[in-house]
């Protein structure tokens, strides 16, 4: 069998380098328009990073792993073909800030159309709308060649990044949506044949096609509401004198509850959160349930809303200025053990403290100064000039706060907990403060050393 994979990037990456680890009579390529990004697959510097990715690419690389630029010689030798292209919300036009983008998939799917000269199995794997796979088929069915036929699965990815590869090696499901015809069961036994190499059977759940593509957006509303959910409480804490950590595990340890996603922060960001709800809501709209809209609408408006109320308590505790004031922040991906930045609360942030004309110091372990630049600048509509004058990108978090007047804790790496934090406020200007949008500093002894220190769900005296 040979699978193709069409789109090497934080999906298809990990998942299809998995699969040929798993599977060693699987011959599986991975290909790519891009071809920067297929050269660092074929480097010794993989473009993504995933913890646990590189020792699987390297292990299997040139063995039955390949990637390559060749998506039309692929497509043709494949029986399986994943399908995970980049699906953003949509910038213009109908639908715009809600309606996820389906160009690229759309261009993928008109290319397997042209190519095929045998059957093929697509496989929906980007996230897409409900219904996708309706729209992939007709086009394959418009375009093909005669006598070429087409099976589409939905099977939705649910691996975390910076948990990516053991999110596929152990995976809670496998889902795997398909037509209730003949052929669409055969299809789904031959990827239901690809999982089972490794994944138990009774973990492979097999439904509908509209059910799995909705299954995926709604597994990450529901995650991302529980988050909106704490942090919504983690302003009440503030105001009371609760403490959110305390709620949340009190909550959690209620099995109906449970622990898991209830940690307080400065917002949820990432490439699916906010693109899967926005997509639900527009879902809704389309189907004329105003109600439900604008019920799942509000996750994300409790996710902006924690964001800007962090940025402003940032500008209260420095006597409400911070014009010209040095702030040193600490990471810049959407959360640890990922170089990815999508949606990353820090963009925000860093937007907001450059409007007041702060001096911005950066340090994070895995991004790099381009990507900052482009998601600000390029991305992010601030002034080049202004950027250029006012953020600054260091090689560590000691060089960053250094003449800083606060830090302020983005990203929850591990790195960030046992710095040195006597060494850190030595080198900063008095009062030092810090503000802790992660939970994971040990406050009570940066209190101790002199620091004035602001956290997202504790009103602690400081
Ligand atoms: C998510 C889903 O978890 C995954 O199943 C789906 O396939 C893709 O989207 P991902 O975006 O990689 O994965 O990261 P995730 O771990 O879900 O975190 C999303 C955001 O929520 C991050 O910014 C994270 O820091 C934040 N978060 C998560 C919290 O603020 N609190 C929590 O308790 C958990
Ligand atoms: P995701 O997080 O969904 O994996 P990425 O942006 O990381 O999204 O990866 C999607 C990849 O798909 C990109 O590297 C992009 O170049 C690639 N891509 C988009 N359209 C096509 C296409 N028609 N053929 C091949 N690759 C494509």
């Amino acid at each position: 069998m040979a699978i193709c994979c069409i789109g090497a990037g934080y999906v298809g990456g990990p998942t299809c380098a998995v699969i040929a680890h798993k599977c060693p009579d699987i011959k599986v390529t991975i290909v790519d328009i891009n071809q920067q990004r297929i050269d660092a697959w074929n480097s010794q510097n993989i473009p993504i990073y995933e913890p646990g990715l590189e020792e699987i690419v390297f292990a299997q690389r040139g063995k039955n792993l390949f990637f390559s630029t060749d998506v039309d010689g692929t497509i043709l030798e494949a029986d399986l073909i994943f399908v995970s292209v980049n699906t953003p919300t949509k910038k213009g036009g109908i639908g715009a800030g809600f309606a996820a983008d389906l160009a690229y998939v759309e261009a993928a799917t008109r290319n397997i159309a042209k190519i095929a000269k045998s059957h093929k199995i697509v496989i929906e794997k980007s996230t897409v709308p409900c219904r996708t796979a309706e729209s992939m088929r007709k086009i394959l069915d418009a375009n093909s060649r005669p006598g070429v036929t087409f099976d589409i699965l939905s099977n939705p990815e649910f691996l975390a990044e910076g948990t990516a590869i053991k999110d596929l090696l152990h995976p809670d499901r496998v889902l795997i949506g398909h037509l209730d015809t003949e052929s669409g069961k055969r299809a789904q036994e031959a990827l239901t044949s690809v999982y089972a190499h490794w994944v138990p059977k009774e973990r492979i759940v097999t439904t509908r096609l509209w059910s799995s593509e909705l299954t995926k957006l709604a597994a990450n509303a529901m995650l991302a509401q529980r988050i909106s959910s704490i942090n919504s409480l983690s302003a009440i804490c503030e105001a009371t004198g609760a403490d959110v950590d305390e709620v949340a595990y009190a909550c959690g340890l209620d099995s109906r509850i449970g622990p898991k996603f209830l940690k307080a922060s400065v917002g949820f960001g990432g490439s699916c959160f906010q693109k899967d709800i926005l997509n639900l809501v527009y879902l809704s709209q389309s189907l004329h349930l105003p109600e439900v809209a604008e019920y799942w609408n509000q996750v994300v408006i409790m996710n902006e809303y924690q964001k800007r109320r962090f940025a402003e308590q940032v500008v209260r505790e420095l006597f409400n200025t911070i014009t010209n004031k040095k702030i040193a922040i600490f990471g810049f991906a959407f959360k640890k053990d990922t170089g990815d930045t999508r949606e990353s609360a820090a963009i925000t942030l860093i937007q907001y403290f450059l409007k007041e004309n702060a001096n911005i110091r950066v340090y994070d372990p895995k991004v790099p100064e381009s990507q900052m630049r482009y998601d600000l600048v390029v991305d992010g509509g601030v002034d080049q000039a202004h950027y250029n004058k006012f953020v600054t990108v260091h090689d560590s978090a000691y060089a960053a706060a250094e003449g800083c007047d606060a830090v302020v804790v983005v990203t929850e790496w591990d790195e960030f907990k046992t710095l040195d934090y006597t060494k850190i406020y030595e080198k900063m200007n008095k009062p030092a403060c810090v503000f802790d949008g992660r939970l994971i500093l040990p406050l009570n002894k940066l209190k101790d050393i002199g620091f004035k220190t602001i956290c997202i769900g504790k009103s602690l005296p400081h």
